[in-house]
């Protein structure tokens, strides 16, 4: 039924399984037949603190029954306050642009990265390099941001100038050139592989954009909101980035995307807009998501979390392989190299079947992504199933 609607009146541009879940409890889903799934995916990176959760549904629910949403012509409170309250946890002198996604999110930090080099610089400077395994959005403007060449197809043509990519950070410098405006990179690649880089490699690339007056902006879009461990990868990194986009984690499952700069007098009156970005809604679900991780963080819990389930990543890494060839990633944004991507692919269907939900990044690498609230229980539950899933590829 549900599958038959989907291909009538849904435009088919996912390769979708046809399980139709009703109901999510943290990390276990249930699908109309009762039958449980431990979810390692979190909707990609983005239900931070699990499905039903309580604290955030009242939040939403006392919202929607007060005001969803009037303009942004108004001033909404939840939304200052989320802006405040990302300042906070970054521990930067920052100001937020609120959109609705990630790819809306980079677009505004392009449109901002633009304005600068329009206006800081006696020549126009409007260049930014990205990376080659990178990924920043399927607008016009972020596919053509994002590194991957097969996503630039020719049906969508012609991009927008400017971008070039690299394939490491060493070889950015010297790509750059008097029109380069920024550098945008992603600190933990995720689509691309689940690759964090080198600590080191990025301050010492910080440093010198800093020097070269060129911004450095950092895709935190599945990296932000404790993906890796710290409110942002930046904190974990250490560095000054001038522009950080986030989305994903931050709303707990409700779209929002930010883009939290340094130069906060940069945009000026219409400069920039969203109907919808920031509204009451979504600003308010952010908020108690970050209170609730701000606290799990405290606590202590995350690191446990994070601790624990790289422990039983590892023991499965150790126990296969003959299928995997690496281990991973960065607090709760994990991937196993798989020796190739057919076995990859016949694990992620076995693993379904299992009951428990994995995803595919770049060519071979399993990743998971749970949500940063996922109990002990539900990562052992995940890993039997898992390891399930690998005894019958075998
Ligand atoms: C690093 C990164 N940037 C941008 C995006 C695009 O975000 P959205 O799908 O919300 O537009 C993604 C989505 O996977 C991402 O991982």
């Amino acid at each position: 039924m549900i599958e038959q609607l989907d291909k009538e009146f849904v435009l088919q541009t996912y390769a979708r399984n046809y399980v139709n879940f009703k109901k999510g409890i943290n990390a276990t889903l249930f699908d109309e037949n009762e039958k449980d799934f431990i979810d390692f995916t979190s909707g990609i990176g983005v239900v931070s603190v699990g499905h039903g959760n309580k604290k955030v549904s009242d939040v939403i629910a006392e919202q929607a029954k007060n005001i969803i949403h009037i303009s942004n012509l108004f001033a909404i409170e939840p939304q200052a306050k989320l802006g405040q309250k990302i300042a906070e946890l970054s521990g930067m002198d920052v100001a937020t642009f609120f959109s609705n996604s990630g790819a809306e999110a980079n677009e505004g930090a392009i449109k901002l990265a633009r304005k600068y080099g329009e206006t800081k610089f006696d020549n126009k400077r409007y260049k930014v390099i990205t990376l080659e395994h990178s990924f920043h959005g399927r607008t016009i403007t972020t596919v053509k941001a994002t590194g991957q060449e097969s996503m630039h197809s020719e049906n969508f043509a012609p991009y927008p100038d400017g971008f070039s990519y690299q394939s490491e950070i060493a070889d950015v410098y010297n790509s750059i050139d008097d029109e380069t405006v920024a550098v945008m990179i992603e600190l933990v690649q995720g689509e691309g592989g689940v690759q964090p880089f080198d600590k080191k490699d990025v301050q010492d690339l910080a440093k010198f954009l800093k020097e070269k007056d060129i911004l450095l902006i950092i895709d935190e879009v599945q990296t932000g909101a404790y993906r890796t461990g710290e409110f942002l990868a930046t904190n974990l990194y250490d560095i000054q980035p001038d522009i950080i986009t986030m989305a994903k984690g931050l709303g707990g499952g409700v779209p929002i995307g930010a883009v939290v700069t340094t130069h906060k007098d940069l945009f000026t009156f219409g400069d920039h807009g969203s109907t919808f970005g920031g509204n009451y809604l979504s600003t308010a679900a952010a908020l108690e998501v970050l209170n609730i991780l701000d606290e799990f963080k405290d606590s202590g819990k995350l690191d446990e979390t994070i601790i624990y389930f790289q422990e039983e990543l590892n023991k499965i890494y150790e126990e296969n392989k003959d299928i995997f060839v690496d281990s991973v990633g960065l607090g709760l944004m994990r991937g196993l190299r798989v020796k190739d991507s057919d076995t990859l692919a016949a694990i992620l269907k076995e693993a379904f079947n299992e009951g428990v939900l994995v995803l595919r990044a770049g060519k071979n690498t399993l990743r998971m992504l749970p949500p940063l609230t996922i109990s002990k229980e539900e990562i052992d539950e995940g890993f039997k199933r898992l390891t399930n899933a690998l005894s019958k590829i075998k």
